[in-house]
């Protein structure tokens, strides 16, 4: 039904404009959060390369609870402040990981995991969800990673709410 381009580059700022309008166009006209958030995690997992795990945490009330995601099973709840999710929700700020055995509380729900990228997802001045990437090489995020899923995340926030 979504005949999506399957991603022809390896340029990250080509890769995140593609996934971006890719995004954008499979969200644009859909209002269930569940449905957008399992489409994201789909389109993350098939654009971007070396990920072995994609998808959402929601904030449903003080805690971060699974939500759509591409990859093995996961831990479910997630508290404020703890791991590399609990803190990106805390704080609001990105988390870029390098090396995830070296983040003090690092929560390992696939032992494969080397490196991660976390992005709380604001709306209406609250955090409701984080996007989180991981990945089992290490450093695979940088700035062009943080840049590009910051720009995928305002976009869909209002779309995931
Ligand atoms: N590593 C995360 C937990 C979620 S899984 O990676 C899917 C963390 O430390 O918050």
């Amino acid at each position: 039904m979504f005949d999506l381009k399957t991603p022809s580059t390896t340029d990250k700022a080509a890769l995140y404009a593609d996934l971006l309008s890719a995004a954008d166009a499979l969200t644009r006209d859909e209002p269930d959060a569940i449905a957008n958030m399992a489409n994201l995690s789909a389109l993350i997992w098939q654009y971007l390369p070396d990920l072995n795990w994609a998808g959402f945490y929601r904030m449903i009330g003080d805690e971060l609870v699974l939500g759509p995601f591409q990859g093995k099973a996961a831990c479910i709840r997630i508290a404020l402040g703890k791991g590399v999710c609990g803190t990106a929700a805390a704080t609001r700020e990105t988390q870029c990981v390098e090396d995830v055995h070296a983040f003090p509380g690092h929560i390992a729900c696939d032992a494969a995991s080397r490196s991660e990228v976390v992005v709380p997802v604001i709306h209406d001045n609250r955090v409701i969800a984080v996007l989180d990437l991981d990945s089992p090489i290490p450093a695979r995020f940088d700035s062009d990673d943080v840049a590009g899923l910051d720009v995928l995340v305002a976009l869909i926030a209002s779309r995931i709410a």
